[in-house]
């Protein structure tokens, strides 16, 4: 049985992945930055799903800022004491790189508090989940790391230089780490989104709305589970499948 870890399960795409992931039998460790309330519904609703199917496997909650080295270590001690190691290796085997936040605001008005926090929780946080996971991963013979970036990573947005900065810094980090672990059979992708129908989206107001929709050749948004559809096929691939940043934006950019 494998163990996967989710960032940002509380809400939107790390949601919908854990319970897309749900559907196989895992170990599955949820991350969220607050945990409470939300992340324990997200467990609670896969716990749900796996009893009406007689799908096995356990579910654990845990709140850590995954843009804190220090937390993020400690995170990964818990997760190996939660794995009895009579069932299986304590370890990661499957590491999705969801959590993420965004900023609107003119690049000569974004303060170093919020450029350092950005850079932090987007991109310097796969480097220290990343760094916990691959130990096991290299013991274990084969492993998966799938990071979800912004299609403003591969060309930028106005009024968003430091998040397209972070994304950019995504895209760089899946492809160098991809040919770093390829020879260990660690694929290493991402998944690069569009407009995705989620709280981090909330801030458009229904006329912006229609203007984006009428941009995206698909007219639309999409639903963050059909995000967690492509994650969980990618994460099911040969190894083979490395370094690929794939792009789900309805033909927009
Ligand atoms: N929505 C889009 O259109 C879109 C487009 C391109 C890329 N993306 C990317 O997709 C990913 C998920 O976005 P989303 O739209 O689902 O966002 P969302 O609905 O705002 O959810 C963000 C998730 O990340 C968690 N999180 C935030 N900061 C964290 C931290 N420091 N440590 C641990 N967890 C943290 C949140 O936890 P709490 O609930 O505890 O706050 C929440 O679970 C992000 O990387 C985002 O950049 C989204």
């Amino acid at each position: 049985m494998k163990n996967v870890l989710i960032t940002g399960a509380s809400r939107g795409i790390g949601r919908a992945i854990a319970l897309k992931m749900a559907e196989d039998s895992s170990r599955l460790f949820l991350n969220s930055l607050h945990g409470g309330e939300r992340l324990e519904e997200v467990a609670a609703e896969i716990v749900k799903l796996r009893t009406e199917k007689g799908i096995a496997g356990s579910v654990n909650t845990i709140a850590c800022d995954v843009g804190d080295p220090a937390a993020v270590r400690e995170m990964f001690r818990t997760i190996e004491s939660l794995v009895d190691e009579r069932e299986g290796k304590p370890g990661i085997d499957i590491l999705i790189n969801n959590a993420g936040i965004s900023h609107i605001g003119l690049s000569q008005d974004t303060d170093d508090e919020t450029w350092n926090r950005i850079m932090a929780v987007n991109l310097s946080a796969l480097h220290y989940c990343s760094r916990e996971a691959i130990p096991h991963m290299l013991a274990a013979g084969e492993g998966r790391i799938l990071n979800i970036s912004s299609v403003w990573g591969n060309v930028g947005a106005s009024c968003e230089v430091a998040y397209s900065a972070s994304k950019g810094g995504v895209n760089a980090f899946t492809k160098a780490l991809a040919k770093e672990l390829a020879p260990s059979h660690i694929a290493v992708n991402a998944i690069a989104c569009g407009c995705i129908d989620t709280d981090m989206n909330r801030h458009f107001d229904e006329a912006e709305r229609k203007e984006l929709c009428e941009e995206i050749p698909a007219g639309r948004f999409a639903l963050p589970e059909e995000v967690a559809g492509l994650a969980a096929a990618i994460c099911s691939q040969s190894t083979y499948l490395t370094g690929q940043i794939i792009t789900f934006d309805g033909g927009w950019t």
